[in-house]
């Protein structure tokens, strides 16, 4: 594998490939991860990832200066899984200035969900990804469900822009007892991450429940946030929204859905979620 840590050595290696496709993260790599640079394998020959601690998406108060900062290992396990280039900048390199200029994502868009509590992020995320795909110029651009809310916002900005990318969703990768991984889930005491399975088996219960032809929506998230509360968590929300845009779900209305929530345990902020 290829780490190549400058924006001109990454442009001259793109020049010679006739497809690529990209798995960008921001390192500290799980299975999550490496199933995504897996299956970028079937887009394209080529497969590039990217690590990058991007500061415009973190909050004053969240974990930027504690986000793992882990590129021997990461990179070691990309390229068991495959990956032909790693782009790997630092600060000096994707902001060698202040970044003045911003993507912003439709207000609709992220005004709910995650953006009611982590103001700014989405402008932040939107923000690194436009200026990632400048760089690499991939033809497909893999981003994991988890995330869902995120994946929708850059399936949208890629449209919006008419940017020659195709979007491709990578499904969530779970631990045995169901907690979906992620790169936070290392901040969970021991206690703390038996009782992390919990969030999923909330969804999955508003799953059956919707299926089973429920409607109540408010009534069954009422009830999962009880619940969490219950067992010593701190809800922020558990939503049943449309698929496409993330609206509240309505009854009567034929749209698939998907149940999102976000929950802290301890001090860990988890999220999660589950299409119906
Ligand atoms: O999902 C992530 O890891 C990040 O939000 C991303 C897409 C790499 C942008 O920094």
């Amino acid at each position: 594998m290829h780490i190549i840590h400058t924006v001109e050595e990454f442009r001259a290696v793109r020049a010679r490939l006739p497809s690529l496709a990209f798995v960008p993260t921001m390192g500290n790599l799980h299975e999550g991860h490496i199933a995504l640079a897996t299956q970028a394998q079937a887009s394209s020959r080529h497969v590039a990832a990217s690590i990058f601690v991007n500061r415009l998406q973190f909050g004053p108060n969240e974990d930027f200066d504690r986000y793992p900062r882990t590129l021997a290992d990461d990179a070691g396990k990309l390229e068991a899984a495959g990956v032909e280039f790693l782009f790997a900048p630092d600060e000096r390199v994707m902001y060698p200035q202040p970044q003045t200029y911003h993507v912003e994502p439709a207000d609709a868009h992220v005004s709910i969900l995650e953006g009611e509590f982590r103001s700014g992020h989405f402008r932040g995320v939107a923000t690194v990804v436009m200026k990632l795909l400048n760089i690499v110029q991939p033809t497909h651009a893999l981003f994991g469900k988890k995330d869902y809310q995120q994946l929708m916002v850059l399936r949208n900005m890629v449209r919006e822009f008419a940017m020659p990318i195709e979007v491709v969703p990578g499904e969530t990768v779970r631990a045995s007892d169901g907690l979906a991984l992620s790169s936070r889930n290392g901040y969970l005491t021991a206690s703390e991450r038996l009782e992390a399975p919990r969030l999923y088996d909330r969804l999955q219960w508003i799953r059956q429940a919707v299926l089973s032809g429920r409607t109540d929506y408010s009534a069954l998230e009422d009830e999962a946030i009880r619940t969490l509360r219950e067992h010593g968590w701190q809800p922020e929300y558990v939503r049943v929204c449309r698929q496409t845009d993330l609206q509240r779900a309505r009854p009567g209305e034929a749209d698939p859905l998907v149940v999102l929530a976000a929950a802290r345990l301890g001090s860990t902020r988890l999220i999660d979620n589950l299409e119906i």
